[in-house]
C-alpha cells in the first residue's frame, strides 16, 4: 500500500485548508459534546436516576414492561402531585386495563390533581382526557417502530457524512497505514452496530450492551482521529519538514 504523498500530509497543507479543517473538527467536537449531553438528559433519566445506565437503554427501546407510563409517573416523578389513595386508584385503574366504564370515577381525580399542569397549552399529555389517560395506561413498549425508523435513518445519513469528512481529513495524516484504515472504517461499523442494537434491544433487552459498545467504540475512534489531525496540522514536529 502506498503512503500518502509528502505534499498531501496534514502538516503540509496550505494554511487555508488547515484553518477550514480545524474549524470543521472543532464544530463537530462541540456537536459530539451536545449529543452526549442530550443522551444524558433524555435516555439518561429514563430509569428516574441521572446518568446513563443499562436500565436507561432498556427502558428507552424495550420499554418498562412491568408497568405503564401512568404507573411509573404515579410511583415516580408525579408521586407528590396527588394523595396516596388517589395515586392508588389511578394505578389500579391502569392495571385493570383502563376500563372506559370506570372513567366517570377517575375523571374528577385527574381533573382535580393533574389538569392544572397537564392542559392544552403546556405540551404535556392531557391526562384528564380519556383517550390520553388510556394510552398512558398501556404497558410501556419502549420506542415505537416509527420512531426507530425515523431516528435510524437520520443517524445513518447524518453521522455517516460526519465520518466521511473526519476520515477524509484523517486520511491525510502521517499514521501507520494499517491502523489508519482500521480507524477510518471502525466508526462506520460501530455506527451500524449501534443502530442495529436499538432494534435488537426493542425486542431483546440483553442487546442494550451493544448500544453501549457501539457508542463508546465510535467515540474512541473519532477521538483518536481528532487529536491526531489537530496535532499534525499545528505542531511544529509535523508542519516543519
Ligand atoms: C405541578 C405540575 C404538574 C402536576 C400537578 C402534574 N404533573 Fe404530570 N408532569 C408534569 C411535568 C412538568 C411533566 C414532565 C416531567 C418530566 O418529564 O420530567 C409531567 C409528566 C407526567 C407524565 C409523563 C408523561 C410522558 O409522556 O411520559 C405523566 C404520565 C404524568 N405527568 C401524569 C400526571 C398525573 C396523573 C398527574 C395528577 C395526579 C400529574 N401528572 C400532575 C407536571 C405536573
Amino acid at each position: 500500500m502506498v503512503e500518502p504523498r509528502e505534499d498531501v500530509t496534514l502538516g503540509k497543507l496550505p494554511l487555508t485548508y488547515r484553518a477550514l479543517f480545524t474549524s470543521f473538527l472543532l464544530v463537530m467536537g462541540l456537536g459530539l459534546c451536545m449529543a452526549g449531553a442530550q443522551i444524558m438528559l433524555t435516555h439518561g433519566a429514563a430509569d428516574g436516576k441521572m446518568g446513563l445506565s443499562m436500565d436507561d437503554i432498556v427502558y428507552s427501546y424495550y420499554g418498562n414492561r412491568s408497568g405503564s407510563k401512568l404507573e411509573s409517573a404515579m410511583t415516580g416523578k408525579m408521586k407528590s402531585k396527588a394523595p396516596a389513595e388517589v395515586s392508588f386508584a389511578m394505578i389500579q385503574w391502569a392495571r385493570d386495563g383502563a376500563p372506559a366504564e370506570q372513567w366517570n370515577k377517575l375523571a374528577p381525580l385527574f381533573e382535580k390533581h393533574c389538569a392544572s399542569c397537564h392542559d392544552a397549552e403546556s405540551g404535556l399529555p392531557e391526562v384528564n382526557k380519556i383517550d390520553v389517560a388510556r394510552s398512558l395506561s398501556e404497558t410501556d413498549q419502549g420506542a415505537s417502530i416509527a420512531t426507530l425508523t425515523r431516528v435510524s435513518h437520520i443517524h445513518l445519513f447524518g453521522i455517516g457524512f460526519i465520518f466521511l469528512f473526519v476520515g477524509w481529513i484523517f486520511g491525510m495524516a502521517e499514521f501507520n497505514q494499517r491502523w489508519k484504515i482500521i480507524l477510518i472504517t471502525t466508526p462506520f461499523a460501530f455506527l451500524v452496530l449501534d443502530i442495529a442494537s436499538w432494534w435488537l434491544t426493542k425486542f431483546w433487552p440483553a442487546f442494550a450492551w451493544f448500544t453501549m459498545i457501539g457508542g463508546i467504540g465510535y467515540s474512541i475512534a473519532a477521538m483518536v482521529m481528532f487529536v491526531t489531525a489537530f496535532a499534525q496540522m499545528w505542531l511544529p514536529r509535523w508542519t516543519k519538514k
